[in-house]
């Protein structure tokens, strides 16, 4: 048995593979990626690696991709799914994390830090012109409330903010237990001071926030994504931004990264860091060890315990149900009842779990494993 590792994951999870009898764990580099593949049984990466078909084409034994994160972009499903290669990845790992640095991000477009802190560094004191704005008492619109909306969702409370949500796929019991009111796009649009983008990247959700989306929203509203670059047309976000309809926005994510070509670079009401939301010590601990168990359980036939770990569409358990080699697949989002939640649950807080009692709201729990 011959698992590849082509990403840097946590020293635990390359020593919890390591310690299976028998498995030959190979750390590899992109240089050598190719030659390895060839009698490799199982994959794992990070974003870094492209799974492309080309690749899965090399590797006539691979059963298993693992993906230590969440997005399977990086990965070609469908040449997956014809191989019948299975494909996990490890949703949930890295909320926490995401959704702190989202409210790093919007609390540093309310207080304007970066341009106050380089100002310092340039030896500016620019008391004067620092006037930010308070979160308590504001709207903050969550579009997307699974995993890491839900998150964001509780931390807003402490911060005395009203919260919406637009969630087509979120039933109304699961966003009053996080004290959410889900409402229509429009709506959610019209009265929020913030919009934080928290949905999968679908042909649904693909530049959901476009020149349209913008002009149905308050004026001076600020807009934050630490989902997925695609979900906004930057030149649209970009013209809203110089004009004034928007008065800030501050990303983790481009449609295209490192951003060579993006308008958004340069504007002084835009703020960004590289693709980092899910960047912490504890979350690359977590996604590791999670990666490492999917293919520890995948290769010993303990499928459903995987599934319930990783992104266990109905559609993906169904077919697991009816063959050990299941098809890749992957958590879209995008699919009614397609949600890890509803089928492995968050300790309780299922998308039909009854309401709490008032002032008894349980937070969500969300690490997926
Ligand atoms: N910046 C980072 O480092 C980082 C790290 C982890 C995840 N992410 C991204 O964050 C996003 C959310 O991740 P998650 O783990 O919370 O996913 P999730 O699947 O738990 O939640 C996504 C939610 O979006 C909802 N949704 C689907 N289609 C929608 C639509 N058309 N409109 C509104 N909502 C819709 C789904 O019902 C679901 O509740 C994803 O795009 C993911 O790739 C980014």
């Amino acid at each position: 048995m011959k698992v590849i590792i082509a990403d840097k994951i946590s020293e635990r999870g390359v020593q919890l593979l390591k310690e299976q009898p028998g498995w030959n764990v190979v750390l590899t580099t992109k240089d050598n990626l190719n030659v390895e593949m060839a009698d490799a049984d199982a994959l794992i990466v990070r974003s870094a690696t492209k799974v492309t078909a080309e690749l899965l084409e090399l590797a006539p034994k691979l059963r298993a991709v693992g993906r230590a994160g969440v997005g399977v972009d990086n990965i070609d499903l469908e040449a997956a799914t014809k191989r019948g290669v299975l494909v996990m990845s490890t949703p949930g790992g890295n909320a926490v994390s995401v959704a702190e640095h989202t409210f790093a991000l919007l609390l540093a477009l309310a207080r304007q830090v970066p341009r106050l802190d380089k100002a310092i560094h340039e030896g500016r004191w620019e008391k004067s012109t620092a006037a930010g704005t308070e979160v308590r008492g504001k709207t903050l619109g969550l579009i997307g409330l699974g995993r890491i909306g839900s998150e964001v969702a509780v931390r807003a409370e402490a911060f005395d903010m009203r919260v919406l949500a637009y969630d087509p796929f979120i039933s109304e019991a699961a966003a009053r237990e996080v004290s959410v009111e889900l409402v229509p796009l429009d709506i959610l649009l019209a009265q929020s001071d913030f919009v934080s983008l928290h949905t999968a990247l679908s042909p649904a959700t693909l530049n959901l926030i476009n020149s349209s989306t913008i002009a149905k929203m308050k004026k001076g509203a600020r807009v934050i994504n630490a989902a997925r670059g695609e979900l906004i047309d930057e030149a649209a976000l970009a013209a809203a931004l110089k004009s004034g309809q928007l008065s800030g926005a501050a990303v983790d994510v481009f449609a295209e990264e490192p951003p060579k070509n993006s308008p958004l670079i340069g504007l002084s009401n835009f703020i960004a860091t590289p693709h980092v939301a899910g960047s912490t010590t504890e979350a690359q601990e977590e996604v590791g060890t999670q990666v490492a168990v999917q293919i520890k359980d995948s290769q010993r036939g303990e499928l459903a315990r995987t599934f319930c770990r990783s992104v266990p569409a109905r559609a993906a358990l169904s077919r697991a149900g009816r063959a050990p080699r299941v098809a890749g697949f992957a958590s879209r989002g995008d699919t009614p009842g397609a949600h890890p939640h509803s089928l492995c649950g968050r300790s309780g807080r299922g998308r039909h779990a009854p309401a709490p009692q008032r002032g008894a709201r349980r937070r969500p729990q969300c690490s997926a494993g």
